[in-house]
């Protein structure tokens, strides 16, 4: 197969789990093949990824101290992800492979560089962008859980899939309860485009696979948006 069709190709269609609301393209069948490639790069980027995510949640219940319900989520969800840190941790350290920093893709700073300034856009635009961070994470972890070639990387990821999707729920709540359902919905779809573009593109070195590096296929659901979770 010709790597122009192979990355047309959505992966694992037949993998429910793979197939996630919010985003509007599928991961494609060469993001997957470079992750397996490198599972080391990917595996020290994991672990990166799960400290972000847990810095992410606490920096929300720092610049919004008095959003109690906001706490109540967030906390135990800043938890969760330094628990997947240690755990990420674990393996690299039983594997003998540093935690060492690796350039980063320019997916966060795309998704960072569309939050609004003003607020309230700026809370809801940075739960949206936490969440599709999160709804990306969870469909590129179902695919490695399902397509790894290595074990215990499938049971890892597979173990981390359950909470992953319950993150990016949690952030969908979290704007509906404070924005309603369709300014929420409407300004999703905006994001999910800036997301989708940000992974669009092709890798230009084996060096730089990521969790969020390039590799979508074509718009898929136009649909997804219409619930969480
Ligand atoms: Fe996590
Ligand atoms: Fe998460």
């Amino acid at each position: 197969m010709n790597a122009t069709l192979l990355a047309s190709q959505p992966v694992a269609a037949e993998n429910p789990t793979a197939r996630v609301r919010w985003l509007t393209a599928a991961s494609s069948a060469s993001w997957l093949e470079q992750a397996n490639a490198r599972p080391d790069l990917v595996l020290i980027d994991h672990a990166h990824c799960e400290r972000k995510a847990a810095g992410v949640a606490l920096q929300l219940m720092f610049r919004y101290p008095s959003d109690e319900g906001l706490g109540a989520t967030l906390s135990p969800l800043a938890r969760e992800e330094l628990e997947h840190f240690e755990r990420v941790l674990e393996l690299l350290q039983r594997r003998e492979i540093a935690l060492r920093p690796l350039p980063a893709p320019a997916y966060g700073a795309s998704l960072t560089a569309a939050v609004r300034r003003g607020e309230p856009e700026r809370m809801l635009d940075s739960f949206l962008v936490a969440g599709l961070i999160e709804a990306r994470s969870h469909e590129r972890m179902a695919l490695l859980a399902a397509h790894s070639p290595d074990q215990e990387l499938r049971q890892l990821y597979d173990a981390l899939l359950a909470s992953e999707a319950r993150h990016f729920g949690l952030y969908w709540l979290l704007c509906e309860e404070r924005f309603g359902r369709a300014v929420t919905v409407a300004r999703l779809q905006e994001l999910a485009a800036v997301e989708q573009a940000a992974l669009s593109g092709v890798l230009a070195s084996p060096e730089l696979v990521r969790m969020h590096s390039v590799g979508v296929c074509a718009p898929s659901i136009a649909s997804t948006h219409s619930s969480n979770g």
